[in-house]
């Protein structure tokens, strides 16, 4: 029997709740599937951090490098830890030392669920760079605490990341409608952004049967609202692409809806697969969050190991539960009802 070796990192608030219940739904979709998840839990999170002074060991990234798959579920409890602390010492530096550069987020509506929009038929699927640009980590501060202060942070853009997350986008949208939307502030930054637009400009020749169009990330936030059906495949650097993504997530009626999949394309590292929202100090310990979010970043997860009948599996047991009516209302029904309600349909 075929057995996956998964690390789990709960990390912090929701995180944990939302976990619990996408590692139930993937513990039963391998056992209907005919193969085998070996779980490890790490502790690894703010709770940890108060407790040893870091957010995980020093040879953290070497322990995760012999596991299939990481799930992970939130990092963040900024009351206790500075979330600069908090994600600069677990969540950024496993994306980046597991090359981890194409982080994917689909946005559609799922059954029964109601979008704050009109729109309905709605297929986006964000591609976002996830090991450098805006979050290279580069600057510092000068003169601090003076009236001369003056803070840097410095956007690093390398060919090789930019072609290959642009790349990865163009050969996503050909499995798709082919369509590419690509996501800069070119007319602004005229740098790191006109750099990314040669390079599309570039790419498109090599694909001619991709209809390529860039926006302007100002744009691209409206059209996300006002016609996003108009979007299929939707590439923007590492910042946009954060901040569209949660667009993308309240337009498929909330965070608690909305997956991702930390990948590494060329299999050199394993990936991670983690819902897209934080962990909401503001509903933690009420055990009301939404684990489909989760749910669904864990069938992710088995599409990448190659499981993905699993993987159908799980989605449609997520479509069958939403279209009852569970899960759809933000707050309305428990974690524990909604997962369970998940575990029934996927029987
Ligand atoms: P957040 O995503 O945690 O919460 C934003 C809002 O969405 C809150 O009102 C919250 O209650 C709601 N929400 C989020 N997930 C939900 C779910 N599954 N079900 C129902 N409602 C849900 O964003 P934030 O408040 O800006 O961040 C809180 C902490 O999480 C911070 O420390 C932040 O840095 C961190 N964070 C971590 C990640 C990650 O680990 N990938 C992602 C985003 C934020
Ligand atoms: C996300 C989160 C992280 C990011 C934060 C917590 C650093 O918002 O995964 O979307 O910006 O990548
Ligand atoms: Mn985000």
């Amino acid at each position: 029997m075929k057995v996956y070796k998964i690390a789990q990192i709960p990390g912090d608030g929701i995180g944990r709740d939302v976990t619990a219940a996408a590692w139930a739904v993937l513990t039963k979709a391998a056992s209907a599937g005919g193969f085998r998840f070996e779980g490890r839990e790490f502790p690894w999170s703010c709770k940890f951090y108060k407790e040893t002074g870091a957010m995980m060991p020093d040879d953290g990234i070497e322990t995760l490098r012999g596991f299939d798959a990481i799930l992970l579920g939130a990092v963040g409890w900024p009351a206790e830890v500075p979330d600069s602390v908090s994600l600069h010492g677990l969540l950024l530096p496993i994306r980046k030392a597991f090359v981890q550069y194409a982080n994917i987020r689909p946005h559609r509506l799922l059954p029964g669920v109601q979008s704050p929009l009109k729109a309905e038929g709605f297929d986006i699927l964000c591609i976002r760079e996830n090991t450098e640009g805006e979050y290279s980590g580069a600057g510092g501060r000068v003169h601090q605490g003076t009236a001369d202060e003056v803070a840097i942070e410095t956007s690093i853009f390398t060919r090789t990341g930019v072609e290959r997350i642009l790349r990865f986008a163009f050969e996503r949208a050909r499995t798709r409608r082919g369509k590419l939307a690509s996501v800069t502030k070119s007319n602004a930054q005229k740098h790191t952004m006109v750099f990314w637009d040669e390079v599309t400009q570039r790419l498109a020749a090599e694909y001619p049967d991709i209809e390529v169009t860039s926006y302007h990330i100002d744009a691209m936030a409206a059209r996300m609202v006002m016609a996003p059906e108009s979007l299929d495949v939707v590439v923007a650097s590492n910042l946009f692409g954060d901040i569209l993504t949660d667009l993308g997530a309240a337009i498929q009626g909330g965070l608690g809806f909305a997956a991702s999949a930390n990948i590494n394309p060329d299999r050199t590292a394993p990936s991670m697969f983690e819902p897209v929202h934080g962990s909401a100090p503001d509903i933690a310990h009420l055990g009301i969050a939404n684990p489909i979010a989760a749910i669904w970043s864990g069938a992710m997860m088995l599409d990448h190991l190659g499981e993905t009948e699993a993987a159908a599996a799980v989605m449609a047991a997520i479509e069958r539960t939403t279209a009852a009516g569970i899960g759809t209302v933000p707050g309305k029904d428990k974690t524990d009802t909604i997962t369970e309600a998940v575990l029934a349909a996927l029987a």
